[in-house]
């Protein structure tokens, strides 16, 4: 058996000397989580993969950052790669990437230039037929990781590999480096990457009653979530009144507000706990707002909802 080379070098080499990891003490990288990144879709619900962008679109969307304080997922002081914007996200993605005839990735260089081997570099191109191109990587795509498997390992048990390189937010050389470390004995290695998301969306659509509204202003008002979001924290940060005196008190919170109808894409929300289905038994298209959590494992699409229910009349039936 003949191995090639070990990887496809990069044809363009884009060097930026001003990279500079930013800085935030309690960093957001997306609107709904902390941390650099996260993974989406656990339940296997929805392909992650509906939400990738383009290499282009990943290179402009790509930044490192540094936490100042420890948090859960990561430690202080270590660059990351995180989204530049709240559209978008970064996400996780692992895959088992045979090296007979080499990986067929070309990466290019985003970042680099710093005495610390600091930088970033993606995935430019993923060669036809490639090991990587099997495996499942995709241009914009940038490595974080490569661990070596035991000779008994089994891809998605689970298991902790004992060797792992990290190479996240690395500039070229430094990647490479990574990548060459790897003995010629080893047949696959595992590969952890860094995959930018777009955010999915809700389109949320609230109807007032109309007796609410004045003579020829719509009952109607039409805004934008983000899949993750808590239908009631977010219809308030919108600016929604909920307050609704004709409906009873809610046991848990003393509020009245919180009763809402579902009139369509009802699938895109949170099942109910044992909680609200007994107390929605009753009301079978209703929902409880604060227990509500639209865009369901990172599903997207379209939501339709009716607020202040006591005071729909009898004939625009709640
Ligand atoms: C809900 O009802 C309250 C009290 O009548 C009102 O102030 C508020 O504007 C209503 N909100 C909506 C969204 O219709
Ligand atoms: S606000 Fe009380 S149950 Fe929702």
């Amino acid at each position: 058996m003949v191995r090639l080379t070990l990887l496809v070098l990069a044809a363009t080499f884009v060097a930026s000397s001003s990279f500079t990891p930013r800085v935030f003490s309690h960093r957001r990288s997306s609107p709904l989580f902390e941390g650099g990144s996260m993974k989406v879709a656990d339940a296997g619900v929805v392909d992650a993969n509906v939400y990738n962008v383009n290499l282009e679109k990943a290179a402009a969307t790509l930044t490192a950052s540094v936490q100042v304080e420890k948090s859960a997922v990561r430690a202080p002081g270590v660059p990351f790669l995180d989204s530049k914007s709240k559209d978008y996200f970064v996400d996780d993605e692992t895959f088992l990437v045979s090296r007979d005839g080499g990986l067929g990735l070309e990466l290019l260089e985003l970042a680099g230039g710093r005495d610390d081997g600091f930088g970033i570099t993606i995935v430019e191109n993923v060669v036809k037929g490639s090991n990587a191109e099997k495996a499942g990587i995709l241009a914009g795509d940038s490595i974080a990781s490569v661990g070596i498997p035991s000779p008994s390992f089994v891809f998605g048990s689970g298991e902790i590999l004992a060797d792992v390189r990290d190479c996240e937010c690395r500039d070229f050389d430094a990647t490479i480096a990574v990548l060459s470390s790897i003995p010629e004995d080893v047949d696959c290695i595992v590969v952890n990457l860094k995959r930018v998301r777009r955010w999915p969306k809700i389109q949320l659509r609230v109807e007032y009653p109309p007796s609410q509204c004045a003579e020829g202003v719509s009952n109607v008002k039409d805004i934008e979530l983000f899949a993750g979001e808590n239908l009631q924290r977010a219809m308030l940060n919108r600016g929604i009144i909920l307050d609704d005196p004709g409906q009873g008190k809610c046991d848990f919170c003393g509020k009245n507000s919180c009763v809402v109808s579902v009139y369509g894409g009802r699938k895109l929300l949170n099942p109910m706990g044992l909680t609200e289905e007994k107390l929605m038994e009753r009301n079978p298209r209703c929902r409880l707002s604060c227990k509500t959590t639209v865009g369901y494992n990172m599903a997207e699409g379209d939501v339709n909802v009716r607020v202040n229910l006591s005071q729909w009349s009898s004939k625009e039936e709640k």
